[in-house]
């Protein structure tokens, strides 16, 4: 059972305990919540005599980890690479702005293109790079190069590459090593966007999907998505953390303090957009400490195993077709166009089954369209999912099935 360790002594390591994974007790759960809101009772009932500035020094909190939503963090490192592309280029304002390019794979997250634009790119330069069933949806490096070299003879400024480990849409990876080695030859800052898959890489067995990842500028995961840390939680691993605070330091008098100026602090505020902050490194901290690293893989690796078990019902049933392979723990499958259905009446066929199935309120299908077939995407990640949930979910995805085909 997962348990809240209070002692503040045994905060200093991650327990790496053998035992399988178990949700939190509900018991646990509420004695936990009557502690925090004792505590906060406490701290009003107390505060009077208590020193207006914690009295604590630079560094106290060493095993604090650092979070900003996803967005954010491509738009930091937009911003950075943005800037050092125009201090390449010997530029002294934004008049290079315009040639600045920046290329992803059309699979990547809508939040990608949106930080481009709050980045000042030029709409006409981002690059939204087709992907196919050839590749399972991932980038495809060859045609990154031959974009990237016909912007370059055209006489624009290749400045950033995203490549994602886990799509939303199909859990589509980007590979990783070969998106680095053609960005090497551009000199263009690499981020990669690994914000559901991310979490799978805890476990060994994932992390080849990150091979090539020690040539990249930078890397975001958000345990919201699946490491069991509530919304919002993103972290950012920069190479370079000066390229960031080169691009977003500011200095006012107002926030001097001499903290900063002994330079024994980070000052993350020189590297957001924001100045203030909320502790979201806590929950993800109080998560590991929580579970511990022997639980947390344990699980990732059972809903990696519900959904190979859900794969594996949908191949064995010859009315559906998985549509891109599984990576991790969602399944995009669809019913298939068989005899006199065409690929458009399966669609439709698809289309009402997921409508059908979500008004039942026991289950819940999202879909995606992927090499413009609609499909449906079942995903295992909530903490309190068995197997016999997965089990219930596929004969209701049976049943309905027969009662719109039969
Ligand atoms: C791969 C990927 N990147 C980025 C995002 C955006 O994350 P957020 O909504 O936390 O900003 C998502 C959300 O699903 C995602 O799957």
């Amino acid at each position: 059972m997962g348990s809240l360790d209070t002692n503040p002594m045994a905060f200093s390591a991650l327990p790496n305990d053998k035992a399988a994974f178990e949700p939190l007790n509900p018991e646990d759960v509420r004695a936990y919540l009557h502690k925090a809101v004792d505590f906060i009772s406490d701290y009003y009932t107390n505060v009077e005599s208590m020193p207006v500035l914690p009295n604590v020094k630079p560094g106290y909190l060493q095993d604090e980890l650092s979070a900003s939503p996803t967005s954010e963090a491509m738009l930091v490192t937009l911003v950075a690479a943005r800037d050092a592309a125009l201090r390449r280029s010997g530029s002294v304002g934004v008049a290079d702005l315009p040639r600045l390019t920046v290329y992803a794979a059309d699979q990547t997250h809508s939040t990608f293109f949106k930080a481009c634009r709050l980045a000042g790119f030029d709409p006409a330069n981002i690059r939204s790079i087709p992907t196919g069933s050839e590749t399972d949806y991932g980038l495809d490096p060859t045609k990154l190069l031959e974009i990237m070299q016909a912007d370059t003879d055209a006489g624009l400024v290749p400045t950033y590459v995203c490549a994602t480990v886990g799509t939303t849409s199909s859990n589509a990876v980007d590979p990783v090593g070969a998106v680095a080695d053609v960005a090497a030859l551009f000199n263009v800052w690499v981020h990669v966007d690994a914000a559901y898959a991310g979490s799978a890489c805890i476990c060994p067995e994932f992390r080849h999907h990150l091979d090539g990842v020690e040539r990249v500028d930078s890397i975001s995961m958000s345990p919201h998505k699946w490491l069991l840390t509530c919304l919002d939680c993103t972290c950012l691993y920069v190479r370079d953390a000066h390229r960031l605070s080169d691009s977003l330091e500011t200095n006012p008098e107002y926030l001097k303090n001499d903290a900063t100026d002994s330079g024994e602090v980070t000052d993350l505020k020189d590297m957001q957009v924001g100045v203030g902050r909320r502790f979201r490194g806590l929950k993800l901290w109080m998560v590991m400490r929580t579970y511990g690293t022997a639980k947390l893989q344990e699980h990732i690796r059972s809903d990696v195993a519900m959904a190979k078990m859900f794969e594996d019902f949908v191949r064995a049933d010859d009315r559906f077709e998985v549509v891109v392979p599984r990576n991790f723990a969602l399944v995009c499958f669809r019913i298939k166009a068989t005899g006199a259905m065409t690929e458009e009446d399966a669609d439709e066929a698809n289309r009402v089954l997921m409508e059908n199935l979500n008004k039942t309120g026991k289950a819940y299908l999202a879909h995606t369209v992927v090499g413009d077939r609609f499909v449906l995407r079942f995903a295992v990640g909530s903490s309190l999912q068995e197997e016999r949930h997965v089990r219930s979910a596929w004969d209701l995805i049976k049943k309905t099935t027969s009662s719109i085909m039969d």
